[in-house]
């Protein structure tokens, strides 16, 4: 029998801080995350510095708890695993200046990861049994992709926006709507008392050979209409606008990544980033992929939105291929998919 992996990984790319013991990247013993939000909530939105001092002052008591909750001893620690791109950079640094002192003091391998690649590999955590090839649908506040999975760590974008990401547009139309941040989980919530029928907003689709995505012309739609209510003095119904918005974000998500599917002949899309835990993109994908044939891989919404666990999946996959980062790795702010 081979030996098992157990992998401690860190994630600190935006507005949570969290640590996890991950074994053979599919088998979480712990998954601790201190979210920030409610300090950002303040402010509308993440504000970097607040974010890096925020880490600074929680990360070590989160891996202590990720190791204590997993009762794992850090010498049983084979590597330590890291974000480190792309995200906030100078949120990233904190994660990763902790990660390499860990590993240089317990003499264990470091692995950076690449944040987008962690969310993809939520999907190692969910279905024991997922291997590539497969879809995957990234939908996060920071990115928009369709990618082909094509082996463990071998990605094509098919896919991306081209302005804002989908959790982007979330975000901005909630604040709009007088819902706070984050606006994601708001808008949801909202529009399932709404009429997704109430109010048409544009959708962008490009010419047909390109799966890319574009949010800002329905976030502009949504804000437009809404200034033009107000200055008319017309009732603005809130949960309307929200499932009308939500529809249009959500109907272009589904339209581009089943007619990848149907190009590729791919079987399988494997969702994944925080707007995978929106209920009407779950239903919508499930009802699609029922009448297509096309199986749909949804994590537990813990796992969709950021959290150090999905970073010690992919890090296993790179351990695995003995791929090993210095203690030189510096933070990569704009890391691409599929790049080292
Ligand atoms: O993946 P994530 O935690 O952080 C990034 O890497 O960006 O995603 C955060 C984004 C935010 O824009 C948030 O509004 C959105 O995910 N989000 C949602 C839902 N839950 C979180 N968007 C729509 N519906 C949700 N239920
Ligand atoms: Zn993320």
């Amino acid at each position: 029998m081979t030996k098992d992996i157990k992998i401690l990984a860190i994630e600190s790319s935006c507005d949570e801080t969290s640590a996890a013991v991950v074994v053979n990247g599919r088998e979480v013993l712990s998954n601790v995350i201190s979210s920030q939000i409610d300090i950002h909530k303040k402010f509308g939105g993440v504000v970097p510095e607040v974010a890096s001092r925020k880490h600074i002052e929680v990360i070590n008591e989160v891996v202590l708890e990720a190791l204590s909750t997993s009762g794992t001893d850090l010498k049983d620690i084979d590597a330590i695993g890291v974000t480190y791109g792309p995200g906030l950079v100078g949120a990233l640094l904190v994660g990763l200046q902790y990660a390499k002192g860990l590993a240089f003091s317990i003499n264990k391998p470091l692995i950076g990861v690449n944040h987008i690649e962690g969310h993809i590999s939520a999907n190692y955590i969910q279905y024991k049994d997922l291997k590539p090839p497969f879809i995957s649908l990234v939908v996060s506040g920071g990115h928009t992709f369709i990618v082909h999975v094509k082996d463990y760590g071998v990605y094509e974008v098919i896919g991306e926006t081209r302005d804002d990401a989908a959790g982007e547009a979330y975000d901005k139309v909630a604040r709009a709507l007088g819902l706070g941040y984050p606006g994601g989980p708001a808008i949801d919530k909202l529009s399932k008392l709404g009429n997704e029928a109430a109010v048409k907003f544009p959708r962008a689709h490009f010419h047909e050979e390109t799966m890319d995505f574009s949010f800002s012309g329905v976030k502009s739609a949504v804000l437009n209409y809404l200034n033009k209510c107000r200055m008319t003095d017309e009732k603005i119904v809130e949960a309307d606008v929200a499932a009308s918005f939500q529809k249009a974000v959500v109907d272009v998500l589904s339209d581009n990544v089943f007619t990848t599917c149907k190009k590729l002949g791919a079987d399988k899309i494997a969702i994944a980033g925080g707007v995978a835990s929106n209920s009407a993109l779950r239903s919508k994908l499930l009802l699609e992929g029922s009448k297509n044939n096309i199986a749909i891989l949804i994590p537990d919404p813990v796992l969709c939105t950021d959290n150090a666990a999905m970073i010690g999946s992919a890090a296993y996959f790179q351990y695995i291929k003995g791929e090993f980062a210095p203690l030189s790795l510096n933070a990569r702010p704009n890391l691409k998919l599929g790049q080292k």
